[in-house]
C-alpha cells in the first residue's frame, strides 16, 4: 500500500510542504493522517486533499468523491468544491475515543470511474476541556478513635475523562493534620488513593474532622476538583473487613445468560458479632456496569443481569466495597472482561458498482468496490472472501476491509451476457458464519460482429420481360451484436453491368433486403448479371459484408420460329421441281427454321398444313424435309402448293407458316407455262405492255430511219459508183451488215432486244422457250426486266426463285 504520510495541522508551512512533496509522489492508493484537536469549531478546515493527494477538483466533481466511513459517523465533511476537508460536528475526543490514546478518525474518500480509494486518518488531539471531578459528593468516614496511625482508608481517585498530562496529576488533602493521603499503584498499572491516619485522633477534644480532597489536573490553564470528607470519630474500636485479593479479575462470555455467576468475592472481618458481618456493595462503577452486572449484599456473588455485547464493551472495572456494621470498609476492584463469541455474520456492502461494463473492457477492471466486515474480533472476525467459481472474475483486497471485484480475462456479451457473482464472505469462528451477495452484471455491446449472411453466393431466378419493379428475392444477414449494432442495412454495392451502373437494372431496400428488378430483362439479351449486396451494421463505425447474388434470366417463349429457307416475302412464291419420275421419298425440299429463344422454346418442329395434295407430300417433324410419299402419277397437277407450319415447343407454342410451291413436271418449260400464270398478275402484265409497245415503236422508228438512211446511202454510192467507174475510182470495200433480227445469238445489246420481245408479251413466249439457248441466260433477263420493272421490294424474291429454278435443273 501507499506511504505513510501525516500531515499536522499545527506544523508550520514548511513541514508540512515537505511532507506533502512525499506524499504527492508516492500516491496511488494513498493514506493520508491529519490531525486536529478536539472540539474544533464546525466547518474548521481539517486538511487539503486537492494538495494532499494530488486530485483536481475536477476529478473529485467527475468521481463524485465521497466518504465513506464504516460505522456511518459522519463528523469530518467533504467540500467537493475547494477540496477540503472539515469539522462536520463537534468532535469530542472524551466521547469518541474514552482513555483510549491517540484518538483516530480512520475514513475513506471514494472517487468513482476510475475507482480510487484514499484512506484517511484523523488523530484528534486532546484539550485540557474537563476538568477532575470525584464521583461521589462526600465521604463520610466513622473512625474509632482507639484507630492507630497507619489505618488506612480507601478514597476513590478522581476522574479526569482527559487523556495524558490534561488528566489528574496530583492530590492535595487539605488540612494535612491528622490524615495524610497515600497514592497506591496497583499490579495493573491502575493508581488508587487512600488517606492514611498519622495522628490519632480524639473524639474528646474533635468530634467531628472536615477535610477536602482535591484532584489537579496538568493542563494549561490548570483544572481541579474537590470532594469534602467528613471524619466523625467513634467510640469503639473494631477490625475492619479485608477483601482477599485487591484486584478480582473475571472473564464472562458475551452470549452469558441472565444469571450467570460471573465471580464470588469475600472479604472477611476479624470481629465477632454484628461486627463481622460484611456487606457488599459497589462503589464506584459506570452505569453501562451497573445495569449489566449486580452483586449480592449478602454473598458477593457477581450475575450477569442484562444482554453483554463484546461489540459494544469489552471489559468494565468496578469497585467493590464491603463495610461491616460498624461503618469500617475496604475496597477492591473488579475486572470483567467480556469474550468474544462468533455472534456475528460478516457483512458485505457494495460501496461502488460499475453496472452493465461494456464488453470489450479489459482483464483488471474494477467492477464494484466493495466493503466486507464482521463485528467480531480474533478468528471470529476473519474473513475469506471469495466468488462463484469458473468465473471470469476475481476478487481482491485493496486494503482492510476492502475489497475490488475484478474482470479476469476477456468478456464478451455475445457468448454471455450477464452473470451473476455472488460473493461469500466467511468468518474463521466455530462454526463460521458467512454471508453471500449476490451482483446481476450486465455486459454493454460493442459492435464487434460484422452481419454475416448464411451463402456467399445466392442464385436469384427471374423470367425474362418481367414488369418492372419485380421482386427477386430477399437476401437477409444477421449479427450476433444486440441493438443498433445489430441492426442491419442493404446497399447495392456499384459495380457495372453491360457498361451501365448496377441500379440502373436492380434497386436493393434497405431495411428488408429485398431485390427488386429495377427494369424488364429480355433472355436474349442477357442471361445473367452478377451483383453485390452489402449489408452494414448500424455501430460505430459501422461494419458490413456482402453476398454476390446471380441473378438468371429465364427464357420465356417470346420470340416465334423464322423461316430461313424458304424465304418467305410477301407476295412472291418459291418454287420446287419435282419430276414425274421421282421415287417415293424424293426429297423435294427443306424447311430450315430457328428459334432465338433457347431450350424448350426452340425446339421446332415441322408438320404439314395445308397441301393441295395431302396423299403426294409428307414434313419430316424434326428435321423439316419435304419427301414425296407416294409415285408420282401424270393426272398430278403441276402446281402443288404447301403450307407448312414450324411450331417451337414453348408454353404457349408460337408458330411461323411458309408456303412452299412444288412444280411437278420434267421439264423446265412444262413448269414455265404454269408458273407463269402465278408469277405475273395483270398490273405487271399491263405495265410490261406498256413498256414493250413502246419500245417496239422505239425499234420500229431507229429500223425505219436505218432503212431510210441506208437506202440514201446506197443511192448515193450508187450514183458514186457510176461516176467512179467512169472516172476509173479508187474507194475502200464497204462491209456488209445483215438483217438485225437475223442475229439471234449474236451481241449482248441485240439480245436484250430479243429478250423483251420474247417475255414482254405473252404471245411470244412459247416459240421463245422452245429456242435451245441456255435457260440460265433468258432467266437473268428476266430477272433484270423486273429489277426495272416491278417495285423495288419485289426484287430479292424474283432473284431467290430464279437461283432455285437453275439449281433444280441441274440435277440430273
Ligand atoms: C441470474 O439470476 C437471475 C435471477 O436469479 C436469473 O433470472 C438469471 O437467469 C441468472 N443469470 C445467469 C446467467 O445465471
Ligand atoms: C465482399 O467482401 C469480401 C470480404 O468479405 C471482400 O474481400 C470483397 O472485396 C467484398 N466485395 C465487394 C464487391 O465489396
Amino acid at each position: 500500500m501507499g506511504v505513510l504520510c501525516c500531515v499536522d495541522g499545527k506544523t508550520s508551512f514548511v513541514w508540512r510542504l515537505l511532507l506533502l512533496i512525499v506524499c504527492v509522489a508516492e500516491m496511488v492508493c494513498g493514506q493520508v493522517r491529519y490531525s486536529v484537536p478536539e472540539e474544533m469549531a464546525t466547518g474548521s478546515v481539517v486538511g487539503n486533499i486537492i494538495q494532499d493527494l494530488g486530485l483536481e477538483v475536477k476529478r473529485l466533481r467527475s468521481g463524485r468523491a465521497r466518504i465513506f466511513t464504516e460505522d456511518g459517523s459522519e463528523y469530518i465533511g467533504l467540500n467537493a468544491e475547494m477540496g477540503t476537508l472539515v469539522v462536520a460536528k463537534r468532535i469530542d475526543r472524551e466521547e469518541l475515543c474514552q482513555q483510549l490514546s491517540p484518538c483516530s478518525l480512520h475514513f475513506q474518500i471514494i472517487l468513482d470511474n476510475p475507482m480510487e480509494l484514499h484512506r484517511i486518518d484523523v488523530e484528534i488531539t486532546d484539550i485540557n476541556d474537563n476538568a477532575p471531578f470525584f464521583s461521589k459528593k462526600e465521604y463520610n468516614f466513622q473512625v474509632s478513635e482507639s484507630a492507630s496511625p497507619g489505618a488506612r482508608y480507601s478514597l476513590h481517585s478522581a476522574k479526569d475523562p482527559d487523556v495524558a498530562h490534561n488528566t489528574i496529576q496530583t492530590y492535595k488533602l487539605n488540612p494535612p493534620d491528622n490524615f495524610k493521603l497515600n497514592v497506591v499503584s496497583r499490579s495493573d498499572g491502575t493508581k488508587y488513593i487512600e488517606m492514611v491516619l498519622h495522628t490519632s485522633l480524639d473524639r474528646e477534644k474533635q468530634e467531628e474532622h472536615t477535610l477536602s480532597l482535591t484532584a489537579f489536573d496538568g493542563g494549561n490553564p490548570q483544572k481541579s476538583g474537590s470532594v469534602k470528607i467528613n471524619v466523625v470519630v467513634l467510640d469503639a474500636n473494631d477490625n475492619a473487613p479485608v477483601f482477599s485479593q485487591s484486584v478480582y479479575r473475571a472473564s464472562v462470555p458475551e452470549n452469558a445468560s441472565k444469571g450467570t455467576v460471573v465471580l464470588r468475592v469475600t472479604a472477611t472481618d476479624d470481629d465477632k458479632g454484628a461486627n463481622e458481618e460484611v456487606m457488599y456493595s459497589f462503589s464506584h462503577h459506570t452505569d453501562a456496569a451497573a445495569s449489566l452486572f449486580k452483586i449480592d449484599t449478602h454473598t458477593g456473588e457477581i450475575t450477569v443481569i442484562s444482554v453483554l455485547d463484546y461489540e459494544k464493551a469489552k471489559n468494565y472495572e468496578i469497585d467493590i466495597e464491603a463495610t461491616d456494621k460498624g461503618g469500617l470498609a475496604d475496597t477492591s476492584k473488579l475486572l470483567i472482561e467480556v469474550t468474544d463469541q462468533n455472534d456475528n455474520a460478516p457483512v458485505i456492502s457494495i460501496i461502488s458498482l460499475s453496472n452493465p461494463i461494456p464488453e470489450d473492457s479489459a482483464p483488471d477492471t474494477v467492477i464494484a468496490m466493495l466493503n466486507i466486515k464482521d463485528l467480531d474480533s480474533g478468528r471470529n472476525g476473519q474473513i475469506k472472501c471469495f466468488i462463484t467459481r469458473d468465473l471470469p472474475f476475481k476478487i481482491k483486497s485493496s486494503s482492510t476491509n476492502f475489497y475490488s471485484l475484478m474482470s479476469d480475462d476477456v468478456l464478451d456479451r455475445e457468448i454471455m451476457p450477464e452473470y451473476n457473482i455472488t460473493i461469500t464472505a466467511t468468518d474463521d469462528g466455530s462454526p463460521p458464519f458467512s454471508t453471500n451477495k449476490t451482483i446481476h452484471l450486465r455486459l454493454s455491446d460493442v459492435n464487434d460482429h460484422a452481419p454475416v449472411f448464411p451463402q456467399s453466393l445466392v442464385n436469384a431466378f427471374i423470367p425474362e420481360n418481367n414488369p418492372p419493379g419485380m421482386s427477386l428475392l430477399s437476401v437477409k444477414a444477421s449479427d450476433q451484436d444486440s441493438g443498433n449494432n445489430a441492426r442491419i442495412s442493404y446497399f447495392l454495392e456499384d459495380s457495372q453491368l453491360n457498361g451501365r451502373s448496377a441500379s440502373a437494372y436492380f434497386s436493393v431496400n434497405a431495411q428488408s433486403g429485398e431485390i427488386l428488378a429495377v427494369r424488364s430483362f429480355d433472355y436474349e439479351q442477357t442471361k445473367e448479371f452478377h451483383i453485390h449486396v452489402k449489408a452494414q451494421d448500424g455501430g460505430s463505425p459501422p461494419l458490413s459484408s456482402n453476398v454476390t447474388v446471380k441473378i438468371l434470366i429465364q427464357d420465356q417463349n417470346d420470340n416465334p420460329p423464322q423461316v430461313l429457307y424458304p424465304v418467305q416475302t410477301g407476295g412472291s412464291v418459291v418454287g420446287e421441281m419435282v419430276p414425274r419420275s421421282a421415287d417415293v421419298g424424293y426429297l423435294v425440299s427443306k424447311v430450315v427454321a430457328v428459334d432465338v429463344d433457347s431450350g424448350q422454346n426452340a425446339w421446332l418442329s415441322y408438320k404439314l398444313q395445308k397441301a393441295t395434295d395431302r396423299a403426294l407430300f409428307e414434313v419430316g417433324l424434326q428435321n423439316g424435309e419435304i419427301r414425296t410419299i407416294r409415285q408420282v402419277t401424270d393426272k398430278d397437277p403441276v402446281n402443288q402448293k404447301l403450307t407448312v407450319i414450324v411450331e417451337d415447343n414453348g408454353q404457349p407454342s408460337r408458330s411461323a407458316t411458309v408456303i412452299v410451291n412444288v412444280a411437278v413436271a420434267d421439264s423446265f418449260s412444262e413448269v414455265m407455262s404454269e408458273f407463269t400464270d402465278f408469277t405475273h398478275d395483270k398490273e405487271y402484265n399491263d405495265n410490261l405492255t406498256f413498256y414493250l409497245v413502246l419500245a417496239l415503236a422505239v425499234v420500229s422508228f431507229l429500223f425505219i430511219t436505218c432503212l431510210v438512211v441506208i437506202i440514201s446511202v446506197k443511192i448515193y454510192r450508187w450514183r458514186r459508183e457510176r461516176m467512179f467507174y467512169q472516172s476509173n475510182g479508187n474507194l475502200p470495200v464497204i462491209p456488209y451488215y445483215p438483217p438485225l433480227y437475223a442475229d439471234v445469238g449474236g451481241t449482248g445489246t441485240l439480245k436484250q432486244a430479243l429478250s423483251y420481245e420474247v417475255y414482254g408479251t405473252t404471245d411470244s413466249r412459247k416459240s421463245d422457250l422452245k429456242s435451245p439457248h441456255p435457260f440460265s441466260e433468258s432467266t437473268l433477263n428476266v430477272d433484270h426486266c423486273a429489277a426495272r420493272t416491278v417495285p423495288r421490294h419485289k426484287t430479292h424474291s424474283e432473284h431467290m426463285f430464279v437461283e432455285v429454278r437453275a439449281a433444280r435443273f441441274s440435277l440430273p
